[in-house]
């Protein structure tokens, strides 16, 4: 539709059918008579009796095709504007073929095959009726306490940055304006700064300097706009103390303005209403202006804009046009996805054609991705890969487990999941691995405080000694055994956070008990955050970190236990020694007393006297079953003007004996500036696959422009000075290591 008429359709609604638009309800509002919505759902949520369903603008997580069809049928008759509903869900990592979690993502290094995942998803969910997706999420978290950490790409701003632009390209495609067949819009969330609750815990407040704000946690989000995300969603959280979605600094003057975002602004579920909770609006008519001007297009499940913004906005010219201005972004998406012209998206004809959901080609990419996301993190003596020859003992509550998806699989449907021991017997005979569940999967005690989810979770039948006798009797008659380990896929993800995560304590005595045996143990750990795995690494030979890999997790990881595939997964996030040193994260400050290794126990040192610095597993980290070399052939300068760059070549050769893929990161060290710089910041990478005996060449190009920060005039810049460039395997490895100089025109 041209703009022009478009405007014409904003003149024509009435503003009931005005704010209707801004309004976004679950599909149970349109399900059933008129008369049982008004006593049911509309009543629940307290909204006004004489509201007009079919005045709203979009539904949240209807995700049946069918019903789709029904809803938007049923809507486009009632209403008497015609403008049909937008459907929006949570299509997080996958409709229904389902890849690694988004922070198994980030640790692939792999924004091509991200981005190929981001497009599947939306070639189903195309497919199958729906117009958004709530994704990406590109909140920055260092602390492991926080469930959420699961749906974030970690904590680096480069990766988060490219996150942010591998998915929404894959989602939206790369054009600007209409979103294209097999192609959905995108909502980057949460804005700003979710990821850094007080203490990990859930919705606490977040306190952050402008500064941390700036340097690290908008660049992601910025990505994602840059990218054309269509959609921005606020946060729950207060920043320095105003609720995100009540603030109107961070969403109009931040966000419109500075970031330059000109889509739809929708609020978390029930944000709007949350003003009230946080003390910050002292009614619901208070929510909704506070909400409109703070730039907040659609409500997210609340009766707030429905019920107060008429009479809020009345005989109030500026107000007025705020809500015309956020309407005109509604119709705008709705009309950037071509509803007005087909409000099924090619639906009917999916539905007649047949969907392309979980075909083979979508297995086969979640199945790749799924392998660059494990991370490899000890091999004591080369223990893997095994051998097909060895008699193997599969134990724990993930040896059979579907249930490997994480919590925002929506649409993920656990039967299609290829399970670890189905995934290894593609490898071995059956005679050649036994099978056993070995402990419970929680305890008792951290069953109950999962809420809803407990009835979700395996009914343990067996009582723990019988399961952990058998479990020793397999591991006897074996000669490798593989301990499938982890939390619940209910203990992180949303509501998800831990004080202590660690490995539930029925699965750490097993792995105690059976680690007395003598007899080499695999480790294998799921989890939805890195948990503290110090005790299990010391008693583990290998360990692997699976994360929730996704509908074909179980033949990714029985590939790489085979070495049908050489891991090569990075860790996007750091891996804690103990709780205790949380947040740890690699881009810290250095202090003005750094823990010096050569001034020993010296007291008066930023260290902990109970506890090393340095995590168990750093930023970047990953092993390989092949070793690489890297060295330094060229440097171009030592020094550079503005417009020139100092151009690197790195040598890198595969020493070991398997085929594989090295990821060499670039960081740098800002000397001296106008605000200390971090030890070392990821500024590029390269991935490299080399066969066994190989030697290849990586090159880096460092600019002025991948020098700048916000310095302490807040401006976004680089200084001249001294910078130290470390390249290696992880945050920590990084044996080659040259300095450079930025001189002004003038000086170079
Ligand atoms: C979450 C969002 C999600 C929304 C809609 C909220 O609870 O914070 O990430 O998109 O629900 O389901």
């Amino acid at each position: 539709m041209h703009i022009n008429l478009l405007l014409e359709k904003l003149d024509s609604l009435t503003v009931e059918e005005k704010i209707g638009q801004l309004v976004q309800l679950t599909g149970d509002f349109f399900e059933k008579d008129l008369d049982t919505v008004v006593t049911g759902p509309l009543k629940k949520l307290g909204l006004h009796s004489d509201y007009n369903v079919y005045n709203t603008g979009s539904i949240l997580n209807v995700t049946d095709p069918k019903r789709i069809i029904r809803l938007q049928t049923d809507y486009l008759e009632q209403s008497n504007h015609k403008v049909p509903l937008l459907f929006m869900a949570d299509i997080i990592y996958g409709y229904r073929t389902i890849f690694p979690i988004p922070l198994a993502q980030a640790c692939s290094w792999n924004f091509k095959e991200i981005e190929q995942a981001a497009s599947i998803s939306a070639r189903e969910c195309y497919d199958e009726g729906i117009h958004v997706t709530f994704s990406p999420m590109v909140d920055i978290v260092r602390d492991p306490r926080w469930g959420r950490v699961m749906e974030s790409p970690g904590e680096d701003t480069l990766l988060a940055k490219k996150y942010a632009e591998s998915t929404v390209h894959g989602l939206q495609g790369k054009q600007p304006g209409s979103v294209p067949q097999d192609k959905i819009a995108a909502c980057v969330k949460h804005f700003a700064a979710y990821g850094a609750p007080v203490a990990g815990r859930e919705y606490n407040a977040v306190d952050m300097s402008e500064h941390m704000l700036r340097e690290y946690y908008l660049p992601g989000y910025q990505a994602a706009i840059d990218a054309g995300a269509k959609l921005v969603m606020t946060a729950f959280n207060t920043l320095n103390g105003i609720p995100a979605t009540g603030n109107e600094w961070l969403n109009r003057d931040l966000l419109r303005q500075e970031m330059k975002f000109d889509g739809v602004l929708i609020s978390d579920y029930a944000a709007v209403e949350e003003l009230i909770m946080h003390g910050y609006a002292e009614d619901a008519a208070t929510a909704a202006k506070l909400a409109l001007m703070a730039g907040v297009d659609i409500d997210m499940k609340t009766a707030v804009y429905a019920n107060q913004l008429e009479s809020v906005i009345s005989g109030n010219e500026h107000l007025e046009q705020l809500l015309n201005d956020a309407v005109y972004r509604v119709l705008k998406l709705k009309n950037d996805l071509g509803l007005f012209e087909d409000p099924f998206r090619g639906l009917k004809a999916t539905l007649q054609q047949g969907t392309r959901i979980l075909s083979d080609e979508h297995k086969t990419a979640a199945r790749s991705l799924a392998e660059q996301s494990i991370v490899l993190l000890k091999n004591e003596q080369d223990l893997l890969p095994l051998s097909k020859k060895t008699k193997i003992s599969l134990i724990g509550p993930y040896a059979e487990e579907h249930s490997t998806l994480g919590m925002w699989a929506i649409k993920g449907d656990e039967a299609d999941t290829v399970t670890l021991k189905e995934g290894l017997l593609k490898h071995i005979d059956s005679d050649q691995m036994s099978v056993c569940r070995g402990a419970h999967l929680l305890p008792d005690h951290a069953r109950e405080p999962l809420g809803k989810y407990v009835d979700k979770l395996p009914v343990e039948t067996v009582n723990e000694d019988i399961l952990l006798q058998e479990a020793i009797r397999h591991a006897n008659e074996s000669d490798v055994v593989v301990l499938a380990l982890g939390e619940s896929i209910y203990q992180s993800g949303e509501g998800g956070s831990r004080t202590n995560p660690t490995l539930p304590e029925t699965q750490a005595k097993l792995l105690h008990e059976l680690s007395q045996l003598g007899k080499k143990l695999v480790v294998i750990v799921y989890s939805g955050r890195p948990l503290i795995l110090t005790e299990v690494a010391k008693q583990a030979d290998a360990l692997i970190q699976a994360w929730y890999p996704g509908t074909m997790g179980g033949e990714a990881l029985a590939n790489i236990l085979y070495g049908t595939v050489n891991p090569s997964g990075k860790l996007a996030m750091t891996f804690p020694r103990s709780v205790g040193q949380i947040p740890v994260y690699y881009n810290e400050l250095n202090s003005g007393r750094p823990n010096l290794p050569e001034n020993g126990a010296y007291r008066f040192a930023s260290r902990y006297i109970d506890e090393a610095n340095e995590p168990l597993y750093p930023f970047g980290y990953g092993k390989s079953y092949t070793t690489f070399d890297c060295s330094l052939l060229s440097v171009s300068r030592k020094e550079i003007g503005p417009d020139e760059s100092v151009d690197i070549e790195v040598s890198v050769s595969n020493t070991g004996r398997f085929d594989g893929k090295e990821t060499i990161q670039l960081y740098i060290r800002d000397r001296f500036a106008s605000v200390t710089r971090p030890v070392k910041v990821l500024t590029d990478f390269r991935q490299i696959f080399l066969r066994s005996g190989e030697t290849g060449t990586v090159q880096f190009s460092i600019r002025e422009d991948m020098l700048r920060f916000y310095g302490s005039s807040m401006k976004y810049q680089s200084e001249l000075g001294d910078f130290e460039v470390y390249i290696g395997t992880s945050s920590q490895e990084t044996p080659l290591h040259f300095s450079f100089s930025l001189r002004s025109e003038e000086q170079s």
